[in-house]
């Protein structure tokens, strides 16, 4: 068996790969991704995509990209509708506090603090309600995916739960917490490594990764930075 490894594609686009070989694409927003490198933008083979809310920066591809691979797509329940509307048919709906295993993957849909929705021909579509994930692969290494959220109290709640040993945390600010918040949320969380996602992308998510650096390191918590594009195992 392998170890997990994942290729961020600027904002929170990444591509896992599982230690069992499955590739997972978290946040399908590829072609029009402004921080996606031109480089990346082919994805090949896809085992999973999964989707978090049903913002556009998070689901913009996910049309064409469940079409072009055939993956299946976990997502909430108004999401995979709104896909299976646009002729997808290979999604694995679920709400939050469940767990589906897909080959010896375990996916738990959990709680987060944002909104869902789409827009579309000019108007508002409700998508259900925003979602983080905690993914469990092969080898028991388990990872929280906050997906948009604030800091909330119940992520003491997912640490001790799950004990994931690293969390993909937003810290862009405006639309999601910023640094201060999330240096907070990795307490909670009781993580010792953090990859920072959802900042820099548009001037105003104004969060840095200098900033939350400054602020978990002293506490021995390891930031995972990556350059778009850029892979880490
Ligand atoms: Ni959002
Ligand atoms: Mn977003």
């Amino acid at each position: 068996m392998g170890a997990l490894s994942f290729t961020w594609l600027g904002h929170s686009t990444f591509v896992f790969t599982s230690p069992g070989g499955k590739r997972i694409l978290l946040e399908p927003w590829v072609a029009s991704n402004p921080a996606c490198p031109e480089s990346q933008k082919k994805l090949g083979h896809l085992d999973l995509i999964l989707i978090t809310h049903g913002h556009s920066d998070h689901t913009g591809d996910a049309v064409s990209i469940a079409r072009a691979t055939g993956a299946h797509v976990i997502a909430n329940y108004e999401v995979c509708l709104w896909l299976e509307a646009k002729g997808i048919q290979n999604t694995a709906p679920m709400g939050q506090g469940g767990t589906q295993t897909i080959g010896d993957l375990a996916i738990t849909m959990v709680n987060a603090v944002h909104g869902s929705s789409v827009v579309e021909d000019g108007r508002v579509v409700a998508l259900g309600q925003a979602a983080g994930y905690v993914i469990r692969f092969e080898d028991g290494v388990t990872i929280y995916f906050a997906g948009d959220t604030d800091i909330f109290g119940d992520m003491r709640l997912i640490a001790e739960l799950y004990r994931p040993s690293i969390a993909f945390l937003p810290i862009g600010d405006r639309f999601t917490m910023g640094s201060a918040a999330a240096a907070r949320a990795v307490e909670l969380l009781a993580v010792r490594q953090v990859v920072p996602m959802h900042y820099g992308t548009f001037p105003f998510l104004t969060g840095t990764v200098a900033a939350f650096r400054t602020l978990v390191e002293p506490k021995g918590v390891q930031v995972l930075e990556l350059q778009p594009g850029e892979t880490a195992s």
